[in-house]
């Protein structure tokens, strides 16, 4: 996109806890982008979660839903708390998050665990075990245990109920998923691992096999191996090395996810972005949000780590705007910014400098600048996917 052409359209959705904190920052980052590289970027704001509910008695407005498929991209920061814990289901504000994945059909969710290499110690394991990880969770986004009817609690009579949800997967919704992790593979090491239980569930063998019959039809040039959740939760924190990209279903993705966030050091640096399929006009929904929730005993505080904001905002470059460079760039400053020993409270090592949520956003800016200068400073850094 040229500097003519019509700036980017971004839906900004901070939500609940330290999520407006947390998107302060990475709005400073994107400003910079937007005023230095020659690629503008337009921004818009909307509730949705708690925020929402207050002001609207629902997590998500038909409207805000409308922004967010108008716009060429929205990034997210969280949703939650237990101001909301006791709201009924279809009202909590974890369900405006859902409809956003559900009616924008972002079917992929793609969770790079990468280790800056200043943060290898941070880790609870040990240095070599997860010191140069770069791995990618291909989460499925829309289907799953979190939409299958039935579902619900009823009363059985006897003072008894019965709590139900369904897990479902068609062979269309496997392929989607499963062309997507493929296709990724591709640009990095060609590994996939498949992960479902098709020990004990019919839709896990399905997955199996499904993904088996589109690895043999399309990407034979990929190594695909097949591993069932609980061992893949446990070779995460034995050799998560042994993995490129893994490719799962809702649920077992969702827990693996946070289970491999910790393997970099902290839940405050991991990006995501949801992807929906690339439609006829050449546009692709997309969804970019940290990892980490909406941590409400820190919210407000100024203390939040707004990595994880800001280098989802650089896979919203790569992934919907096609500004490799730039994202290259945003995750360099990050890599840069660690390296010279700034640390937010949940990163913290000995001998690091605390810094708040601000000069962290700060600090990245800064970096930038010196970067557009040509003054490299610190090591270079490869980050994200
Ligand atoms: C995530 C979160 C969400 C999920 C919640 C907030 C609905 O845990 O994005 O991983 O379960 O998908
Ligand atoms: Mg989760």
């Amino acid at each position: 996109m040229s500097a003519m052409a019509t700036p980017a359209r971004v839906l900004c959705l901070p939500g609940d806890g330290i999520g407006p904190e947390v998107m302060a920052e990475t709005r400073r980052v994107a400003e910079w982008i937007g005023g230095h590289r020659g690629f503008r970027l337009s921004f818009a704001d909307g509730l949705v979660g708690g925020v929402s509910y207050d002001a609207h008695g629902t997590p998500l407005t038909d409207a805000t839903m409308r922004q967010a498929m108008d716009a060429d991209a929205v990034l997210l920061g969280a949703v939650g708390g237990p101001k909301w814990d006791n709201l009924d289901f279809q009202v909590r504000p974890e369900r405006g998050l859902l409809r956003l994945r559900k009616d924008m059909d972002l079917f992929a969710n793609l969770r790079p665990a990468t280790v800056f290499p200043a943060l290898a110690e941070a880790s609870t394991l040990k240095h070599e075990v997860v010191a140069g990880l770069d791995i990618l969770i291909v989460r499925e986004l829309t289907g799953g245990v979190y939409f299958g009817e039935p579902r619900g609690i009823a009363d059985i009579g006897n003072g008894q109920r019965r709590g139900v949800n369904t897990q479902v997967y068609t062979t269309a919704e496997i392929h989607r998923v499963g062309r997507v992790a493929f296709d990724i593979a591709r640009k990095r090491s060609r590994r996939v691992c498949s992960v479902e239980k098709a020990n004990v569930m019919e839709s896990g063998l399905l997955w199996r096999e499904e993904i088996t019959k589109l690895h043999a039809a399309e990407y034979k040039d990929v190594a695909l191996s097949h591993m069932y959740a609980d061992n893949c939760a446990m070779q995460l924190v034995r050799n998560p090395k042994q993995f490129d990209v893994i490719v799962t279903d809702n649920l077992f993705g969702d827990v693996l996810s946070d289970e491999a966030s910790m393997l970099t050091g902290s839940l405050g640096m991991l990006p995501s972005a949801s992807l929906g399929a690339r439609q006829a006009n050449g546009k692709m929904h997309a969804l970019y949000e940290p990892i980490h929730g909406s941590a409400p005993d820190i919210a407000g505080r100024g203390v939040a780590n707004p990595l994880a904001t800001i280098l989802s905002f650089a896979m919203m470059l790569r992934y919907s705007f096609d500004r490799s460079d730039d994202a290259d760039l945003v995750e360099r400053a990050v890599g840069n910014v660690l390296d010279a020993g700034a640390r937010t409270r949940d990163i913290l090592q000995p001998g690091k400098r605390l810094v708040s949520t601000k000069e962290m956003g700060e600090a990245v800016v800064t970096e930038l600048d010196a970067l557009a200068r040509g003054k490299t400073g610190a090591a270079k850094q490869k980050a994200g996917v």
